[in-house]
């Protein structure tokens, strides 16, 4: 019996409802095999924070490095600033355990239409590699003068060599195993510091690996993923540009609410953390209407990345399924199923 401990965080909005789905497909993924997870479940939250005063304890993050892995739904609250939010659980996180990739798959499933003209969406399966821990997530900088009319904000990126080389060399070496290319999104016409260093550890990079690669604007590359998005496999992003891409390609294929994504530490010194791309959607909070989908893919990147992709291709049989048909799909897909019925259709549907 091969056994994992998992710290889950729900969180706050339909986290809490997308992340019981997941380990729900989880548990029936697993059952009958000889892999096992021991699941801590930790409440820290926007709720936590209005009633504490933090988004978790002090020690949290000395608590989450006993784990071999972590499960997020989503934290933010409409009474609680995002930054307070985001800077006191998801980044944090993200820096300590050094998950430097976020890795954020986007593919057009049988059964979900884009909103782009069928023949244009057909054949997307593409990934973004996202710089996870640094660049434009920063909090160099600073407000002076609030209230007066002088009043100034400055926000420093920082970008490191160290921190580029890994995350560039990651998506260099996953682009020569899919073997279509790789695309870099920039912006050295207009950021004219941290985007030329981007570009020239890139370019150094590159040397290195028998790759087919090019470089692009983030503003034409937006236009391009509209146009043409088949015609991209890997891009590598800026933690702001990658941020970006991931919204944008998820609606190409259909909806924000299937998308994945996996906060890497690829030495596995630190766990890793894995997680809708969604936020927690207080719009359509405790309708029970919630797309699980983007949180029980997370989970199937969780079971490969621990070295059982047989069993994450299980779960992504089940995904298929349930997005086949329209009663097993959530509104958000024109469906007219809702989070507990995906669920099931995805549990009926593994492998
Ligand atoms: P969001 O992703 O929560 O929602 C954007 C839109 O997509 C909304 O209309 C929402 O209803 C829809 N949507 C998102 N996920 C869906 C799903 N699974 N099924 C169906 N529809 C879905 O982004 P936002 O509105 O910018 O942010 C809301 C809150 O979430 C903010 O507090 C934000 O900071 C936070 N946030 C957290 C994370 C995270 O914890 N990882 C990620 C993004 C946003
Ligand atoms: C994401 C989210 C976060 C990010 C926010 C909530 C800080 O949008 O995971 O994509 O920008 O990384
Ligand atoms: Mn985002």
């Amino acid at each position: 019996m091969t056994t994992y401990r998992l710290a889950v965080i729900p969180g706050d909005g339909i986290g809490t409802e997308v992340t019981p789905a997941a380990l729900s497909v989880l548990a029936a993924a697993t059952a009958g095999t000889d892999l096992q997870f021991t699941i801590e479940e930790f409440d820290w939250s926007c709720r936590r924070y209005l009633d504490r005063g933090a988004m978790m304890p002090e020690d949290g993050l000395d608590r989450l490095g006993q784990f071999d892995a972590i499960l997020l739904g989503a934290v933010g609250a409409p009474d609680v600033p995002d930054h307070v939010s985001l800077w006191g659980l998801l980044i944090p996180i993200r820096r300590a355990f050094e998950q430097y990739v976020n890795l954020r798959p986007v593919r057009l499933f049988d059964g979900v239409t884009s909103p782009l003209r069928p023949e244009l969406a057909r054949d997307v399966d593409l990934v973004i590699v996202r710089e996870n821990t640094e660049g434009e997530y920063s909090r160099v900088g600073g407000r002076l003068y609030e209230g007066f009319a002088t009043e100034v904000a400055m926000q420093e990126s920082v970008f490191t060599r160290t921190g580029v080389t890994r995350v560039v060399d990651y998506a260099f070496e996953l682009a020569s195993r899919r073997g279509r290319g790789l695309t870099s999104a920039t912006k050295s016409n207009g950021i004219v510091h941290t985007m030329p260093f981007w570009d020239q550890i890139v370019a150094e990079r590159a040397e290195l690996h028998e790759v087919d690669w090019r470089s692009e604007h983030i503003d034409a590359l937006c236009a391009k993923l509209v146009m043409n998005p088949a015609a991209f496999d890997v891009i590598v992003g800026s933690n702001l540009f990658g941020d970006i891409l991931s919204d944008l390609t998820a609606a190409v294929v259909g909806s924000i609410g299937i998308a994945p994504s996996a906060n890497l530490n690829p030495e596995g010194t630190f766990p890793s953390m894995f997680e809708p791309v969604h936020g927690s959607a207080p719009d359509i909070a405790g309708r029970a209407i919630a797309n699980p989908i983007g949180a029980i893919w997370s989970t199937a990147m969780m079971v490969d990345h621990l070295g059982h992709p047989e069993v994450a291709e299980r779960i992504m049989t089940g995904v298929a399924t349930s997005l086949a048909t329209p009663a097993t799909r959530t509104p958000d897909l024109s469906g007219t199923g809702d989070t507990r019925g995906v669920t099931e259709a995805v549990v009926a549907g593994l492998g």
